[in-house]
């Protein structure tokens, strides 16, 4: 299909330059033919790439499976395309990595990270410390009993310090540790996940550990902390909270991930409150895990059509949203979507899609795309 319109765009070309060639009398008409027809608005905008439109805010990722990190696919081409910045989607996470106790498996990470560096994007890694998609000889022992402290900590030292190592030159920065604050209690007392087997077995300390681990192995990498719903005031204060701890005991923390999983109805209050905060604790924040579907709630019935109401609904929050973002430009140092386009992603259930991207299932960018465009370039 592509090689289709890619002929009949040649076909044209060519008859303008034998037309032209021709004539004696008129110069080469001045028609800009677009390398990419689908890439054309109704009213003749063209998609500005995405990491054009960003380069003077900041790296804009996507996190992505090892298959679609091929430049023979139609992912990879939207990639190279629009992306500065990668993460993997699940091959870096402890489960992938070290399923089985001292066996790795590098496979999948390689490629994403060998991907990038032929096109020269950044690397994020994701994660080395996690309650979730971690295997349970990390905190188990045979019996089904937690492991000891020492144990525990020897392994979670192991782990970090290969895998941080062997992507020591490759990957900038870190997701240290994903996820360790309790989400919401009705007192707001609880701080910690104290259901994680990590808190079980250690308390909090085990993150400032792996903070110290992931360091030693790589002095240059940007160490963060990386949490959901970090923009509702009782989360982001545990954040705020365990952030400053770290830093006063001088633990190597660089920066906070906002995971970014928001709702077309976000408060712009909210994700501005949240900024102010972080900006106070001197430390970098990034936007890791970006999608933004299309319902204004859990309860709305699903659609597997992209309707103009959900395209209006993405219109004006991601808007807002990167109008935002774009106003905190010097503390935020890469915002990255937790997929490509709206083919793929995690939030998709049977009869209900998503449709968070600002990419289509085709990769093609939505009407939305070219509103934060709009906006993009009001801003420049
Ligand atoms: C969390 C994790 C990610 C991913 C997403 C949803 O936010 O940090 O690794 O699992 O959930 O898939």
């Amino acid at each position: 299909m592509k090689n289709l319109k890619f002929n009949i765009w040649g076909i044209i070309a060519f008859s303008v330059i034998a037309f032209s060639c021709g004539s004696t009398e008129d110069p080469l008409p001045d028609v800009k033919i677009p390398e990419d027809k689908e890439d054309i608005k109704d009213e003749g905008v063209v998609a500005i790439p995405l990491k054009e439109l960003f380069k003077d805010f900041f790296p804009i990722g996507a996190a992505v499976t090892p298959q679609q990190a091929d430049p023979g696919t139609n992912h990879g081409v939207a990639l190279q395309k629009h992306f500065s910045s990668i993460t993997a989607e699940n091959v870096m996470k402890p489960d992938a990595l070290q399923r089985n106790k001292g066996f790795y498996t590098w496979e999948g990470a390689d490629r994403i990270v060998q991907f990038a560096k032929s096109n020269n994007m950044k690397v994020r890694g994701h994660t080395l410390t996690w309650h979730s998609q971690t295997p349970d000889w990390m905190f188990y022992d045979q019996d089904g009993a937690l492991l000891s402290k020492e144990i525990a900590m020897e392994q979670l030292k192991e782990h970090i310090t290969t895998v941080v190592t062997r992507y020591k030159d490759d990957v900038y920065a870190w997701d240290v540790v994903n996820e360790a604050l309790f989400d919401w209690d009705p007192n707001g007392v609880i701080v910690y996940r104290e259901d994680s087997p990590w808190y079980k077995i250690f308390g909090e300390s085990y993150i400032d550990s792996a903070f110290v681990f992931a360091h030693r192995a790589d002095p240059n990498a940007k160490l963060f902390y990386n949490d959901y719903n970090s923009i509702f005031s009782w989360k982001r204060n545990k954040i705020y909270d365990l952030v400053k701890r770290l830093k006063d005991n001088n633990i190597p923390i660089h920066g906070v991930g906002l995971q970014g999983h928001w709702m077309v109805e976000t408060s712009e209050q909210d994700i501005r409150t949240t900024l102010d905060l972080f900006r106070g604790l001197g430390v970098e924040i990034q936007i890791t895990e970006l999608d933004l579907p299309v319902y204004l709630s859990n309860t709305e019935p699903g659609s597997t059509v992209y309707t103009d109401t959900f395209s209006f609904r993405q219109k004006q929050a991601y808007s807002m949203i990167f109008n935002v973002l774009l106003d905190y430009s010097d503390i935020i140092t890469g915002v990255t979507f937790w997929g490509i386009g709206d083919d793929h992603t995690w939030l998709d259930q049977p009869g209900r899609k998503a449709f968070p991207f600002l990419l289509d299932e085709e990769l093609k960018p939505k009407p939305v795309y070219f509103e934060v465009q709009k906006l993009v370039q009001s801003r420049q």
